[in-house]
């Protein structure tokens, strides 16, 4: 049996940021720290944060002097305001690469553009997106929801950072027919399109994948997509827990990718239960050092690859 991990497997530079930001802060602070929506889509991470102190709010509206962490996904700027507003000490989670869209949108906003999302309408970053243009984005969730009679002037297409990217070319595509002036500005992820290739490329020789993340993370449930597209026999699980050895024990090549909000402890105890016997087997070869060291650098772009 040959198992393989994705190179990217696991936290995103932004969702790495989120925890390590709320974790050091809780180190700092005997007071509890309020997050707005869970930090990461990883429940079993938000658990452990909400029993070291860091609760989840649904609303800051009568939350007054604390600690609020907007989480990686980010706010809308009314929400921003809201926080500061009631006194509040911001802990500002938001991914990098997201900032950059909320800048973006509130400029072409600002200069009269309609701003198109790309995304899924439920999702808080694209809410957060669109609260950077006064709530007034027309959201696009496939390429039949844009809007063909209406006249716009101006028109500027931002896209939720983990939108699949042949549906944002495809959507973005249709765009331009209809209105071949639209600014299109490819605002997804490096890490989102990195881990979609990864898997895919994965996917196409593996017998078997296993996708670890959240159920309702949706850059996850993306990786089983496409997954699912290139090999049959994808399980997407969140834990080891769930795991049923008896899907992969005929498998002879393993795939194995994880969202970007899924810990690497988790992946570890995934592969710890596929290769039960794995801690006897390594005892005394090379192989139990680079293992580690691999799971040291995860995350950085090193890959664990081992055949058991
Ligand atoms: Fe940021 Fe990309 Fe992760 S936008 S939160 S680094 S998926």
């Amino acid at each position: 049996m040959e198992i393989i991990l994705a190179k990217s497997a696991g936290y995103c530079f932004g969702v790495n940021q989120a925890v390590e930001m709320v974790e050091e802060a809780l180190l700092k602070n005997e007071e509890a720290i309020y997050t707005l929506g869970p930090l990461i889509h990883n429940r079993q991470v938000t658990d452990e944060l909400d029993r070291r102190g860091a609760h989840i709010i649904s609303d800051v509206e009568g939350i007054k002097n604390g600690i609020i962490a907007v989480r990686s996904h980010g706010v809308g700027e009314d929400i921003m305001s809201a926080i500061k507003d009631g006194g509040n000490r911001l802990i500002d989670a938001t991914c990098p690469y997201v900032k950059k869209i909320h800048k973006r949108v509130n400029e072409y906003h600002k200069k009269g553009y309609q701003i198109f999302i790309i995304g899924d309408a439920d999702h808080p970053e694209v809410i957060g997106i669109n609260g950077w243009c006064n709530y007034e984005g027309i959201i696009l969730g496939n390429k039949n929801s844009v809007p063909r009679t209406a006249k716009y002037d101006k028109i500027c297409v931002v896209a939720q950072t983990t939108m699949n990217l042949g549906v944002f070319h495809e959507i973005s595509q249709e765009i331009l027919r209809i209105y071949p002036e639209a600014v299109i500005l490819n605002t997804i992820c490096n890490a989102t399109k990195t881990r979609q290739e990864e898997t895919a490329a994965l996917a196409a020789k593996a017998d078997c994948m296993v996708v670890i993340g959240g159920l309702h993370s949706s850059n996850t449930v993306k990786l089983a997509e496409i997954s699912r597209a290139h090999c049959k026999k994808t399980l997407h699980i969140e834990t080891a827990a769930e795991l049923d050895l008896n899907d992969i024990k005929t498998c002879d090549i393993i795939g194995i990718t994880a969202g970007a909000s899924t810990p690497h402890w988790i992946i570890k105890e995934v592969i710890n239960k596929m290769t039960k016997s794995f801690e006897e087997m390594l005892k005394d070869s090379e192989m139990e050092a680079s293992y580690e060291e691999s799971f040291r650098k995860l995350g950085r772009g090193s890959v664990v690859a081992g055949t058991v």
